[in-house]
């Protein structure tokens, strides 16, 4: 496998008011001590999503499920997986569909996806899509995969409300039973109780690992592997990396790296934003979940009341988005830094034709070939970026394959926790979604939230003086 970090666009003075040769070295002391918390809290057993490459029991929870359900055959057939899931219990799911199954997966007929399951996320509570997806389910052919690490998420467990009554209503309670399984805490919370009183099947997500860094675990590996996708490999690439991302050595360790030119350009040159922009319709998927997996871990207090740290990540795709978001990224506030990925052998490419020789602004295109164009405009974007001040930095990998999408998460994910090192907050909480989650509690009736309704109660009531 190869993935490379380029971060020459990110350095002075090629870059004016990039980051010095200074800074990097003086960073470099600051990482080791970053390096040194990240080693102690994995040794207290805080950071399982480390441990989870090597996770063969886990894994084997995985692939023993799948050949259960493939065995499935005739009127039991699974055809349609439906995930269940919210933030990253559902984003994980989407990236490695989009990235590691045939473009419009859901849109190929059972040859074209040879012979493995749709798969639907739905990641929200609008009853337009619940509605809409449920209309054209056949019930007898669908398994839902609930996903919950709380076990208790509203948004979630409404979901799974609604879709066992219409499992029981239309394949009868055992029925409904055979066509969930629930990915939760291993003992903790309403989905394991469920699971134990009712046998249903339940996969583990390791009580030490939390949702936005669960990709790599049931959460995403069981939609993976009922898609047909090799998580063996997507657990070998993310193992190569984490070798890679392990040395107190900051020239050695590239999660350490992309972590220190993000955390260096945010802190100490007010680049804020960090965009993340794949040059890939199939890495398209990849930053949301970058962007949750920034955002929740690092956007925090680093004491109760302050004003809080942490950068905001943003997503983009090239070539789409030089057309979109780019002039504000070469022309608007100096305060991004952007993040390309780079796919190196693309698969099939398609030739431009030669046609229209008489039109000079459009024969030039023909003969070249769309990957070559997708890969020109990238380093052409990078490149002008560049010269007007930009920094930005480009991750490579050799091809979209599961090998290489294991070792970019796990590229990312190490660099979140390195990140929240350097920021001086706790990447694995978010304390700051609470009271939102309680105030909706509250409003809808839970018994437990009598706090919450007495603030919710206290907040300013609509003034018509400022209603427009
Ligand atoms: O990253 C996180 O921890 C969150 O985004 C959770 O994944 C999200 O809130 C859903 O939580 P749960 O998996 O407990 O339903």
């Amino acid at each position: 496998m190869a993935i490379r970090i380029d971060f020459t666009n990110m350095m002075a003075p090629g870059i004016p008011g990039g980051i010095t040769e200074a800074e990097w070295a003086s960073a470099a002391e600051k990482f080791a001590d970053a390096h040194m918390h990240v080693v102690a809290e994995h040794s207290a057993g805080t950071l399982g999503f480390l441990d989870l490459p090597d996770d063969q029991a886990l894994h084997g929870q995985v692939t023993g499920f799948v050949k259960e359900v493939r065995a499935r055959t005739g009127a039991d057939r699974v055809t349609d997986v439906v995930v269940l899931g919210i933030g990253g219990s559902a984003l994980g799911p989407i990236a490695l569909r989009t990235s590691l199954r045939a473009p419009k997966w859901n849109e190929l007929d059972d040859a074209g996806r040879g012979g493995w399951p749709k798969l639907h996320v739905l990641d929200n509570v609008d009853p337009v899509t619940i509605e809409a997806l449920l209309a054209r389910l056949d019930p007898q052919h669908a398994l839902f995969v609930v996903i919950s690490k709380s076990g208790g998420t509203a948004e979630t467990m409404a979901q799974y409300m609604i879709i066992r009554q219409w499992l029981e209503h239309s394949v009868g309670p055992e029925g409904a039973k055979r066509r969930l399984v629930l990915v939760t805490d291993p003992q903790k919370g309403a989905l394991r109780k469920i699971a134990k009183a009712e046998g249903i099947t339940a996969l583990d997500i390791p009580a030490n690992v939390g949702g936005r860094f669960s990709v790599l675990t049931p959460v995403g590996l069981l939609p993976a592997a009922l898609m047909g996708v090799d998580t063996s490999a997507l657990l070998d690439g993310a193992a190569e990396v984490r070798t890679r991302s392990a040395s107190k050595e900051l020239a050695k360790n590239i999660a350490g790296a992309y972590a220190v030119l993000q955390w260096l350009s945010d802190t100490a040159h007010g680049r804020h934003i960090h965009v993340l922009m794949p040059y890939s319709d199939p890495l398209r998927d990849m930053a949301d979940w970058f962007v949750q997996l920034w955002a929740e871990s690092l956007g925090k207090h680093r004491v109760p009341g302050d004003d809080g740290v942490g950068p905001t990540p943003f997503g983009a795709l090239g070539a789409t988005d030089q057309h979109s978001k780019v002039q504000l990224f070469m022309e608007g506030p100096m305060d991004k830094t952007i993040s390309f990925i780079a796919v190196e052998e693309g698969g099939k490419d398609i030739e431009i034709p030669r046609l229209h020789a008489d039109i000079p602004e459009l024969a030039y295109l023909g003969g070249h070939h769309l990957g070559e164009l997708l890969d020109v405009e990238r380093r052409a974007t990078a490149g002008a970026l560049a010269r007007r001040g930009r920094p930005n930095l480009t991750i490579s990998i050799d091809r979209v394959d599961a090998h290489h999408v294991g070792g970019l998460m796990m590229l990312l994910e190490m660099a979140t926790v390195y990140a929240g090192a350097l920021y001086g907050v706790d990447p694995m909480n978010q304390p700051g979604v609470e009271l939102g989650k309680n105030f909706t509690y509250a409003i809808m009736g839970r018994p437990d939230a009598e706090q919450a309704r007495q603030e919710w109660n206290l907040l300013p009531k609509p003034d018509p003086r400022y209603s427009a």
